[in-house]
């Protein structure tokens, strides 16, 4: 099965590059940009990865990015976790990016955005991978900030297929961000949004009739609200499932816990993406092995939800046919 998951062309919808940088690569950056860590060591680095809630790991995550100042340490972030992800048959990756955690430090947009493409256009290159950059807004800084980074990245516009909303949900209501959304939507940008992770199914449903987007990240929590399921069955809206994710952040006790079987018993558009797989115990393939044991899922399943994957992935239609 692992042989089998591992050559599985597949395609994660659901990663926020930031949430890839590995102790290791951590600790390189620091050195290289004279910066102290508060960690003593790597076991120090995993000893203090255990969150009980959604919050806790933000708090690290936005610690964590913090040795990321120059373009060069964008470009190896990205080019870091592309290698790593190519390795475990991942073919295409939709990237979430943060760019108000990096510009609150200091760090200018065209930092992040000339290191990221230029990580992307070297995958594309030598890699035989496809990316799309999703552009996030941060659901707990002010809209207007928000606003205003969709202007001053105007430059970009042409890069990016998307954008996404995401950091703390709870008391965060997506339909504060419609107008945002309505103008990217104007600007012909696709639209997903991060919602029903740790928030309630209502968030899930403001997502798509207020924000307009056409995939919901998470979205787990839908599984509270019998009418929703049945309109996310009825429109097939691609949901972005991390199961390693969920467990870390404490919204499950186990995999074995997690509605995944229930999604796809309810006819859902599940896919399956890492989220944050510096933080949360793997990559993609971990995840599919998660699922293959928790679940006994057997190969069909899993060639069917890498179809799911790749069918709604922000990529040009050629190459979509070379994968499905
Ligand atoms: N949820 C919300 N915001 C995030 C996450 C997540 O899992 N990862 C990075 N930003
Ligand atoms: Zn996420």
């Amino acid at each position: 099965m692992r042989d089998f998951l591992q050559r599985l062309p597949k395609a994660e919808l659901h990663l926020h590059i930031e949430g890839t940088l590995e102790p290791e690569l951590m600790f390189r950056l620091a050195e290289r940009n004279h910066i102290a860590l508060p960690y003593a060591d790597i076991d120090e680095v995993t000893e203090a990865y255990r969150f009980r809630h959604l919050q806790e790991f933000l708090d690290l995550y936005y610690q964590g990015m913090d040795v990321l100042r120059t373009p060069r340490d964008f470009h190896d972030l990205a080019m870091d976790y592309f290698v790593r992800a190519r390795n475990e048959g991942v073919m295409h990756i939709d990237m979430h990016f943060d760019p108000q955690a990096h510009m609150q430090r200091g760090v200018p947009l065209a930092s992040v955005m000339q290191g990221l493409l230029s990580a992307v256009r070297h995958a594309e290159r030598t890699l035989d991978l496809s990316v799309g950059l999703i552009m996030a807004f941060l659901r707990d800084r002010p809209v207007a900030e928000a606003a205003a980074l969709l202007e001053q990245a105007r430059d970009y516009w042409p890069y990016l297929s998307a954008v996404g909303l995401d950091s703390a949900e709870r008391g965060y209501p997506p339909g504060r961000f419609a107008d945002v959304f309505a103008r990217a939507g104007e600007l012909g940008l696709a639209r997903v949004a991060h919602a029903g992770e740790e928030g309630p199914a209502a968030y899930v449903r403001e997502a798509l009739d207020e924000l307009g987007v056409e995939r919901i990240d998470h979205g787990v929590q839908c599984m509270a609200d019998e009418a929703l399921v049945e309109r996310l069955r009825r429109e097939q809206t691609v949901l972005t499932v991390c199961p390693l994710s969920n467990v870390s952040l404490g919204i499950y006790a186990a995999v074995t816990e997690h509605p995944l079987p229930a999604m796809w018993e309810a006819g859902l558009n599940v896919t399956l993406s890492s989220d944050d797989p510096a933080y949360f115990g793997g990559g993609m393939l971990s995840n599919h092995l998660a699922c293959a044991e928790a679940f006994g899922w057997g190969k069909s399943t899993f060639l069917s939800l890498g179809r799911s994957a790749i069918s709604a992935g922000f990529m040009p239609e050629a190459r979509r046919q070379t994968l499905l």
